[in-house]
């Protein structure tokens, strides 16, 4: 039996305020993240990604962006009618987030003991000895070599790799039911990044944590993720299993990045950029918002934007040329 959705996003709506207007930078997605799942978000830069990350936080920035509409539910719970107070209970404790640079993260004058130890006190109540003894186990999850002497470390002692860990250990001391993850590893090199995403899987296996997972890599696709939700223009086009992504893509956005982005699974080298640019979020909206792009465009796709359809078994796809209704 699939378990049940931790995180349910229906219909969400962002809007963004920039000196040409109104735009909508997150324009009706639905989505579900399910307890013990790791999901990831892809798409080209500008499609949406962080903005609906922060956006799960309630931490999108204000005034320059607004909920516009749609529902936000954890465990059932509506996350945008919470009270701040409220909202702030939820984040740490039952929603955490790490971010590209890890040393934005950090506090520079604080040792890696306070900071651990304070998100331990604040979501947990954990003081003294008793903190100390779970921040020791929490880098030891985190695979940090010797935490004793890391604990007394500033952040500016500490490799790439190892302050993402700390960083990562400090997002999970709250033990947190979803994990947010926005392109975590873009800031480390290569062999750093493949041991920090290992260890993300891991961690997620053993604990039953929902990973809400974003990057540009597909190799960290394959490596991290369960199933994959595909944006473009602020739509979700395509969601799929991330086995069923990688050998029948639906969505000829979906086949077109896939050929435009180097992959570890491919026989070719050969990469097709995709021709032309993605939509402003300024531009008017009308249909499919790939429909420029597409060689298989037809003059209903310039005029309406497709529903959800079916292409398959937990497949699916916004494309007036795939799947059935
Ligand atoms: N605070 C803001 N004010 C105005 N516009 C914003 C703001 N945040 C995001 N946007 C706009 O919303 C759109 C989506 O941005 P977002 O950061 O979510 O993209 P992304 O998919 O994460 O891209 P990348 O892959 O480059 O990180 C972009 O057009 C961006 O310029
Ligand atoms: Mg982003």
């Amino acid at each position: 039996m699939e378990a049940a959705p931790l995180l349910e996003v229906e219909n969400l709506s962002v809007d963004v305020f920039g000196e040409r207007g109104v735009g909508r930078a997150v324009d009706g997605i639905s989505f579900t993240v399910r307890r013990g799942e790791a999901l990831g978000l892809i798409g080209e830069s500008g499609s949406g990604k962080s903005l609906t990350c922060l956006t799960v936080m309630r931490l999108n920035p204000s005034p320059s962006t607004r909920v516009a509409g749609g529902m936000l539910r954890l465990d059932g719970n509506d996350l945008l009618r919470l009270g701040e107070d409220e909202m702030r209970s939820y984040r740490g404790r039952r929603i955490a987030m790490v971010l590209q640079d890890p040393m934005a993260a950090l506090n520079p004058v604080f040792r890696i003991g306070d900071q651990i130890g304070e998100a331990l006190a604040l979501h947990r109540g954990l003081r003294g000895a008793g903190q100390e003894k779970v921040a020791l186990e929490l880098l030891g999850r985190l695979r940090v070599p010797d935490p004793a002497r890391t604990l007394r470390s500033f952040p500016h002692q500490l490799s790439g790799g190892m302050r993402q860990r700390v960083v990562s250990a400090i997002a999970l001391a709250g033990q947190p039911e979803l994990l947010i993850a926005d392109e975590p590893t873009t800031a480390l090199d290569v062999t750093v990044q493949a041991a920090y995403l290992g260890l993300l899987r891991q961690l997620q296996r053993e604990s039953s944590l929902a990973v809400l997972f974003v990057t540009h890599d597909l190799g960290a696709i394959a490596r991290v993720c369960d199933r994959v939700a595909v944006m473009y223009g602020g739509r979700i086009v395509e969601v799929a299993d991330v086995g069923t992504v990688f050998r029948a893509p639906s969505h000829p956005y979906t086949q077109a990045l896939l050929r435009s982005m180097p992959d570890v699974t491919r026989r070719s080298d050969r990469l097709d950029p995709i021709p032309g640019q993605p939509p402003s979020v300024f531009a008017r909206k009308q249909g499919c918002p790939f429909a420029p792009r597409c060689g298989e465009a037809m003059p209903r796709c310039v005029e309406e934007m497709p529903p959800e359809r079916s292409a398959g078994p937990g497949q699916v796809v916004r494309c007036w040329a795939r799947g059935a209704a």
